[in-house]
């Protein structure tokens, strides 16, 4: 009997591949670099499986190319490099990996912040860069973080555990906007009070960004928005490049319009936009908010579980179209 063929197509902790190995025929691509979309629908021939990251594009143009896949898995939670509905209508199967990097990437966003309002990078710089002469009163003065009012946008499960931290941890006051609200009893016990959004940017010292990339939320933070922030407010992305205009952001933080921002991620990246690179008030990080080695090698276990249930006939953990589960059996 022919053995099912599927394609890894990051370099991935091999031990986790090798969970792969077991069940079917598998082809990776070693490189640490994502294949361009010809070289993706290239190696997807003849595979029914594949094992993605957040950065490989899975389109319809890809989907007819590719007419054995059956099913798509994503180590990432965001899956905005995803057609879904494209899938569903194809009957693939997409999963991503909700859950297992929640924690970690609270800790990340929260640190960012942190990082942000007390203007860490800009004053690691000037250390490195030899010009610490003397110690002064004002030297990188920021604002506080304990105490403050946290506005956090997209209030999911890794919104949610930044509230915690910020609640519990640093006696912050705690108000979000989200499509829905939060069940009363969550709100209470996070401390968090939900607001529109014109009302969240005026009332946050720190501005956490949380929210899924969608075409709803493309530019929900432009310059309009921005204008709205208190001159001493910080801005924290930790969601998705496109979820704020980086060009407004370039400029309001030229302008003081807001104090300073932390970024993880970028419209476009990797490349970052150069008026960006070029401001002393941003901290600037290359997508790791997930990056610790327990929740990278969870994320990627959950995407091969996921692989080997969805062409096992089994019931994938974490699917996102399970409707075309339905369809097959
Ligand atoms: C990942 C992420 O680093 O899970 C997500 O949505 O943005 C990050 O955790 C990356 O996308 C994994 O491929």
């Amino acid at each position: 009997m022919n053995r099912i063929t599927v394609f890894v197509a990051r370099r991935v902790f091999g031990d986790i591949v090798d969970r792969l190995r077991e069940r079917f025929d598998v082809r990776t691509h070693d490189g640490d670099a994502p294949l361009s979309q010809p070289e993706l629908i290239a190696a997807l021939q003849g595979c029914e499986g594949v094992f993605i990251t957040g950065s490989e594009k899975i389109d319809a143009v890809l989907l007819d190319a590719c007419p054995r896949l059956r099913a798509v898995c994503t180590m990432a939670v965001g899956y905005n490099n995803v057609d879904v509905p494209a899938c569903t209508a194809r009957g693939v199967l997409v999963t991503n990996a909700p859950g297992v990097l929640t924690e970690t990437t609270a800790d990340f966003g929260f640190a960012l912040m942190m990082a942000t309002a007390r203007r860490l990078s800009e004053s690691e710089r000037f250390l490195r860069e030899g010009r610490w002469k003397h110690w002064s009163v004002e030297m990188f003065a920021g604002g506080d973080v304990h105490g403050a009012t946290l506005g956090i946008l997209g209030m999911g499960r890794i919104g949610q555990a930044i509230a915690r931290r910020g609640h519990g941890g640093f006696d912050m006051t705690v108000a979000y906007h989200n499509r829905s609200h939060l069940a009363l009893d969550v709100e209470a016990a996070l401390g968090a009070t939900w607001m529109p959004l014109p009302d969240l940017l005026r009332s946050a010292d720190h501005l956490v960004i949380v929210t899924p990339y969608t075409p709803d939320t493309h530019h929900l933070v432009g310059a309009a928005e921005l204008a709205m922030m208190k001159p001493t407010a910080t801005l924290t992305n930790i969601a998705r490049g496109g979820v704020v205009d980086d060009a407004a952001l370039a400029q309001a933080l030229a302008a003081g319009t807001i104090a300073a921002a932390g970024l993880d991620v970028f419209e476009g990246e990797p490349a970052v936009h150069p008026a960006l690179l070029a401001l002393r008030n941003v901290v600037l990080t290359p997508h790791i908010a997930s990056a610790s080695v327990p929740t990278r090698r969870a994320m990627a276990n959950l995407a091969v579980d996921n692989l080997l249930a969805a062409l096992g006939g089994g019931t994938p953990p974490t699917a996102l179209n399970p409707e075309v589960l339905e369809q097959d059996r």
